[in-house]
């Protein structure tokens, strides 16, 4: 019984505490001449895929879901943003050289033919980010194109 009464006063009080610990949400502000529709042509369809199923993690336009105030939940989810912002960033396209803007066209036809993106845990709260096969066709060919844009430019 002792042992009960302490968890009924220990659990809630630690849940408080934790929310006052870990990442801080952010949404850095959009500069427009460093965004990626600024350097790249991108199809309205591309970017209503990208708007619907990459923008939350993959750039500063982020939509932060309710569950993102709640820690610890909420760590799971500002670092997937933290995260994938720091390893593909729409809204900052202008700190990429013309070698790392192919390597992440490369990238973003592969991870999302083998289905690895969007991640997993994101699909389960996010139905309208689930792409069909049409959508990946379009990605890869898009990213494909502009792969072969840049290496012309590169041999100029
Ligand atoms: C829930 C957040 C989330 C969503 C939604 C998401 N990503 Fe990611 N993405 C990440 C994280 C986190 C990483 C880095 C860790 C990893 O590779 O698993 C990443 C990595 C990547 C990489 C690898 C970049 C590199 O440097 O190697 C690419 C490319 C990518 N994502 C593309 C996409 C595309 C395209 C979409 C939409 C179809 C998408 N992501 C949706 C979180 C996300």
């Amino acid at each position: 019984m002792k042992t009960l009464r302490w968890l009924a006063i220990a659990v809630p009080t630690l849940f408080i505490f934790i929310q006052f610990l870990g990442p801080e949400k952010t949404n850095p502000p959009i500069n427009p001449p460093r965004t990626i529709a600024a350097h790249v042509q991108i199809p309205p369809e591309i970017n209503a895929i990208f708007e619907r199923a990459c923008q939350n993690c993959h750039s500063h336009k982020t939509q932060w879901p309710w569950y993102s105030n709640l820690a610890p939940i909420s760590w799971f989810v500002i670092d997937h943003v933290n995260f994938g912002r720091s390893h593909i960033n729409l809204s900052d396209w202008a700190q990429y050289d013309q070698e790392k803007q192919i390597s992440l066209f490369e990238e973003i036809c592969e991870i999302v033919e083998k289905g690895e993106m969007p991640l997993e845990p994101y699909l389960w709260m996010h139905d309208k980010a689930h792409l069909t096969q049409q959508d990946i066709r379009a990605i890869c060919e898009w990213t494909m194109a502009e792969q072969k844009r840049l290496m012309s430019e590169q041999q100029k």
